[in-house]
């Protein structure tokens, strides 16, 4: 069985709305439900677990509802960090029956039916991938104020989600690490930790990550066919 966690369970102190921005309305409809209708839609996926901010759990059921969202099996409430939340919806999953996860921020709702199915069936041939997209400006490494080498941005990919993993391997990586580590950003880094291989599947730029109120006018745009 084939599961997808959706991390959904950040404060949005970012967006400065007064409401978690998974829950802000983009084209009339919350983010988090465009994000789960891609999922829902994915052939490769086969149940849901969604990790919510721990007040927001009980009134998200009749949300599904409405939306009509059948695979989520489980809404599990969230941690302080993400790598927290990610763990709490991992420790959930039915270990024997349990193939590949995809982990994906909810505050990602352009993210393709395909683009799940094709990094679902990259991590289940190589173990782990990710979607990735290409890097458009120039990176810079940087000390205080000084710039202090540019890398090649030919080898540079920006890293997006689903993220997806054997069972197994995403469990071994959460169990050998401390989630409240800040530097955990992403959960491919916690594979990379235990010197396993990641794949990489290009993506599109479209799937962006919702974190600030200039965001959601792109979002928005992008709705309204601009992309
Ligand atoms: O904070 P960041 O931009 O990395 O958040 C990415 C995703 O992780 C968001 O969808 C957010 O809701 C989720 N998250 C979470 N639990 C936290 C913090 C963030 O599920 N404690």
């Amino acid at each position: 069985m084939n599961t997808a966690i959706i991390a959904a369970a950040g404060s949005g102190a970012r967006m400065a709305s007064g409401r978690p921005k998974q829950f802000l309305p983009l084209a009339g409809i919350p983010i988090i439900v465009h994000t789960l209708k891609a999922f829902e839609q994915c052939e490769d996926i086969d149940e849901v677990i969604v990790v919510l901010p721990a007040d927001e759990t009980s009134e998200f059921i009749s949300v599904a509802g409405k939306y009509g969202l059948r695979k989520i099996g489980r809404v599990v409430s969230g941690g302080a960090t993400r790598a927290e939340s990610v763990k709490r919806g991992l420790l959930t999953i039915r270990t024997v029956t349990a193939e590949v996860v995809a982990v994906h921020d909810g505050v990602r709702p352009f993210v393709t039916v395909e683009e799940i199915s094709e990094t679902v069936k990259s991590a289940r041939e190589h173990g782990a991938a990710i979607l990735v997209a290409s890097a458009v400006d120039t990176i810079k490494r940087v000390s205080g104020d000084a710039v202090i080498d540019t890398l090649s941005r030919a080898d540079l990919r920006r890293a997006l989600t689903p993220q997806c993993f054997r069972y197994e391997l995403l469990r071994r990586a959460y169990d050998s690490v401390d989630v409240n580590d800040p530097t955990l950003t992403d959960d491919s880094l916690l594979v990379e930790r235990l010197g396993e291989r990641v794949s990489i599947v290009e993506g599109s730029a479209a799937n962006i990550k919702i974190t600030t109120p200039q965001d959601l006018v792109v979002a928005e745009a992008y709705l309204k066919g601009c992309h």
